[in-house]
């Protein structure tokens, strides 16, 4: 949850009802033939926003941003930026700029002449053209390079070139398809902040797309989880993480156990399932928006489940017994597969505080451990 501190350091324009969005997407269809791209969606992205739009392959990410570039119009709804209409304004006189999914610079040209290709064809002086390159690329510290053409950079510089080309005619709003996609996973990290400080540091809007959940987790202030061209849910990515709504966006974002039950038992502030499969009840410190008697799933995440060798002493509430099926070893965590008696798996991530040499692994291959988890870790899901 790196993105938290960047999170909360941003004030929740859209916390407040007198905030005025900076883009709006109103009731917004795209249809291609008989096909549905983006299916009636309604979003407002706030001025200064880092706002990410996460989803699997196909489900019209590519195709919502291009709308509000202009570059598609709308089958059905309207997109209003800045307080005005989009509908009749052709993409050169939007307040947006678009960095596409494969950032294509022009080969010929240096690393400076590319930055500065927009300026030239808008026809400003020599004078500012200069001066905004030279402070843009400073500003994503390629000013040594400015001279290299793109085949004598890396991957990573090559997207800062195609940043700095975006940004270098200020626009308003930056909409970005997959800008971290070429990047190995360091240099992924690394670009990561840095478009995180320059977006701070610039007060654009930027619209990230992306289909990496950890990256949409790190980068924004919201999230809209897509699929199949409808949103499934709006929020922080704490929201997101710790209160999804649905079990795709459970299953979408990080990995999750989820149990089906019944809801058994309820007040206001806990819920009691009873799930067939575990043969056992599950309590959940929080409401359910479900009847006593309805269908429901229970997501539990493993980091949330305490494995311990023993029976725990001071309860019995949500608690399993099963024997280690697997143990996959990631540096900092590991993952534990438990088998339970009725051959069930739950996974279960334990932090690596000391180094496995010095000390056993919590539990052993086909060793017997408990599972236990706080009824304020479960959320229970209606759909
Ligand atoms: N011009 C077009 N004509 C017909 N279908 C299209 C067109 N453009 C996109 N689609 C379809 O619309 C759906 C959404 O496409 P889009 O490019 O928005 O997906 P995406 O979410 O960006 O996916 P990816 O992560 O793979 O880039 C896909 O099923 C795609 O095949
Ligand atoms: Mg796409």
């Amino acid at each position: 949850m790196k993105g938290e501190a960047v999170a909360s350091s941003v004030n929740r324009p859209w916390l407040d009802p007198g905030q005025t969005p900076f883009i709006k997407i109103q009731g917004v269809t795209k249809s291609f033939g008989p096909f549905v791209a983006v299916d009636n969606v309604d979003l407002d992205i706030y001025q200064g926003e880092l706002f990410a739009l996460l989803g699997g392959s196909g489900c019209g990410k590519t195709t919502l941003l291009r709308m509000m570039a202009g570059f598609e119009t709308p089958t059905s709804g309207r997109i209003v930026i800045d307080g005005i209409d989009m509908t009749d304004v052709p993409p050169y006189e939007r307040p947006v700029n678009m960095m596409f999914q494969s950032y294509a610079l022009f080969p010929h040209m240096t690393v400076e002449k590319n930055v500065a290709y927009g300026l030239k064809r808008d026809g400003l002086p020599k004078g500012e053209i200069d001066e905004r390159v030279d402070a843009m690329l400073s500003m994503v510290e390629l000013s040594s390079l400015s001279k290299r053409k793109p085949h004598q950079l890396s991957g990573g510089q090559r997207q800062r070139v195609a940043l700095a080309r975006s940004l270098v005619k200020k626009p308003k709003v930056l909409l970005l398809d997959e800008p971290l996609g070429a990047l190995d996973k360091r240099l992924r990290e690394q670009t990561q902040y840095e478009l995180m400080d320059l977006q701070d540091r610039l007060g654009i809007t930027f619209v990230v797309v992306t289909h990496d959940q950890e990256e949409a987790m790190t980068l924004s202030t919201r999230i809209a989880v897509m699929d199949a061209g409808s949103f499934m849910q709006i929020g922080t990515p704490t929201e997101i993480y710790e209160y999804p709504e649905s079990r795709l966006v459970a299953d979408f974002i990080g990995s999750t156990n989820m149990f089906e039950g019944i809801v058994h038992q309820q007040d206001e502030e806990h819920v009691i399932v009873k799930v067939a499969e575990l043969d056992a009840d599950i309590m959940i410190e929080h409401s359910a928006a479900a009847a006593d008697g309805s269908k429901v799933w229970v997501a539990v995440r493993p980091e949330k489940i305490i494995l311990s060798p023993s029976e725990p002493l001071n309860t019995d509430i949500n608690v399993l017994r099963g024997v280690v099926d697997d143990i996959g070893y990631f540096g900092n965590s590991s993952t534990y597969r438990i088998r339970l008696e009725n051959d069930l798996i739950v996974q279960v991530t334990h932090p690596n505080q000391s180094r496995p040499r010095d000390a056993r692994h919590v539990a052993e291959w086909e060793d017997v451990v408990y599972l236990s988890w706080e009824p304020s870790s479960g959320v229970v899901l209606n759909k």
